[in-house]
């Protein structure tokens, strides 16, 4: 059985500013990578990335020619608002054309806001932080008022509350949890959720068609018998509170890449025995049909998109056999009625895995030296799926 693509389900690929443009020095994430400021845990700094602030057009017309009818993508806030209040026309433009030339080749662009680099000035524990980021959404209007439907605020807050908890370990010296995430920031995370809100109020006033939602990183909390209570309570801060907080939006992004197993003591590493990628993580891509079944049933009703999922790995055949695994998880849970609407690969290229070039999630791959895009086998065998809308199923 292969089950069809719901009519206007989104398939595509995903990428973020930071990781793919290449000389965002405005930014929070290059000072950090230049040891100005952070806790010089940076292996590498960006450089030019994939050059994608250049070479957009070709991304987009590899994408389109592969079958994609959807891809998603950046803004970047510190090119945008490279000083407080001071907002770049040249970089609005910029994206404007951004929107305009994904159009032109039949891909229907979903824009992320904020996906983990902000200005070098801002930051997320200040008061006014949640009205500074409406303002740059406000500003931002230009580049999404036509042409873009679906629009997400930030990109899994759950990861920036949970990276201002990881500093603060870091920088008071205190113990790292030896499996699992640490602790999130909470007053990061209220931060985080009120400057979500103050940014669908932004978009809607300026753009009542966008479709707004923000997506949030599943980890896929699988308790060991027993330890059903704890895993819930380690996973309300890390996870639930964020899918709760979009309980009133237009969709919710479900992010999946691995499982975390709970065990009586709390998170346990991966099985001895199992495969794992080359972030690390255990190759489990049964993840993405529960972080689409846990999602739906934190909030219920809300339409959920599957925003990323991929795996880094040098070999090609790995990301097929992952992919499809993954994709009849997803097959099989919306024959059981979970209402996903959309999937996104991450990555499109072979981009900057915040810190290091190592991790590979590229469908297409991207010579460091030239800048030549090469697709991977993978990128022929899932962009094909745009055309013929037939998921591959592998019960
Ligand atoms: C992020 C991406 C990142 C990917 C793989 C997600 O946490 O949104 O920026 O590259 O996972 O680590």
């Amino acid at each position: 059985m292969h089950p069809l693509l719901p009519d206007g389900f989104l398939w595509g690929a995903s990428t973020s500013a930071h990781q793919t443009e290449g000389g965002n020095t405005n930014s929070d994430w290059w000072l950090m990578e230049h040891g100005s400021t952070g806790t010089g845990h940076i292996k590498e700094p960006s450089g030019d990335a994939c050059d994608s602030y250049h070479r957009w057009r070709e991304d987009m017309d590899l994408l389109a020619g592969l079958g994609f009818t959807d891809y998603r993508f950046s803004i970047e806030w510190a090119r945008i608002e490279p000083a407080p209040g001071e907002f770049s026309r040249a970089a609005l433009d910029h994206y404007r054309r951004m929107v305009d030339g994904a159009r032109e080749r039949g891909l229907r662009p979903m824009l992320t806001l904020h996906h983990f680099s902000t200005p070098a000035w801002f930051s997320w524990d200040a008061a006014e932080s949640a009205e500074l980021f409406a303002r740059y959404v406000a500003a931002a209007a230009p580049v999404y008022a036509e042409g873009v439907e679906h629009m997400c605020t930030i990109n899994e807050p759950n990861m920036i509350a949970t990276m201002a908890g990881f500093i603060q370990l870091l920088t008071t010296g205190a113990a790292m949890p030896e499996a699992g995430l640490p602790e999130p920031d909470h007053a990061v995370s209220q931060v985080l959720i009120n400057a979500h809100r103050r940014a669908v109020e932004a978009v809607k006033a300026h753009a009542p068609h966008v479709r707004t939602g923000w997506t949030v990183a599943n980890q896929v909390y699988q308790p060991l018998p027993g330890a059903e209570h704890l895993a819930a309570a380690y996973s309300h801060p890390r996870e639930d509170l964020f899918l709760q907080a979009a309980a009133d939006d237009d969709w919710l992004g479900v992010q999946s890449y691995t499982r975390t197993r709970i065990g009586p003591d709390g998170p346990l590493p991966a099985p001895p025995d199992a495969e794992r990628t080359l972030t690390g993580w255990e190759y489990y891509p049964a993840a993405l049909g529960h972080a689409l079944r846990h999602t739906a049933a934190v909030v219920p009703g809300v339409p959920l998109i599957v925003t990323e999922n991929g795996i880094a790995t040098a070999d090609d055949t790995r990301r097929v056999a992952y992919t499809g695994a993954a994709l009849t998880g997803m097959a099989e849970a919306m024959a059981d009625g979970v209402d996903v609407r959309g999937y996104f690969h991450w990555s499109a290229l072979d981009n900057y895995e915040w810190g290091t070039y190592a991790p590979t999630f590229g469908l297409i791959q991207v010579d460091r030296e030239t800048f030549a895009r090469t697709p991977k086998p993978s990128a022929a065998w899932l962009g094909a799926i745009g055309r013929t809308r037939a998921l591959p199923y592998l019960p």
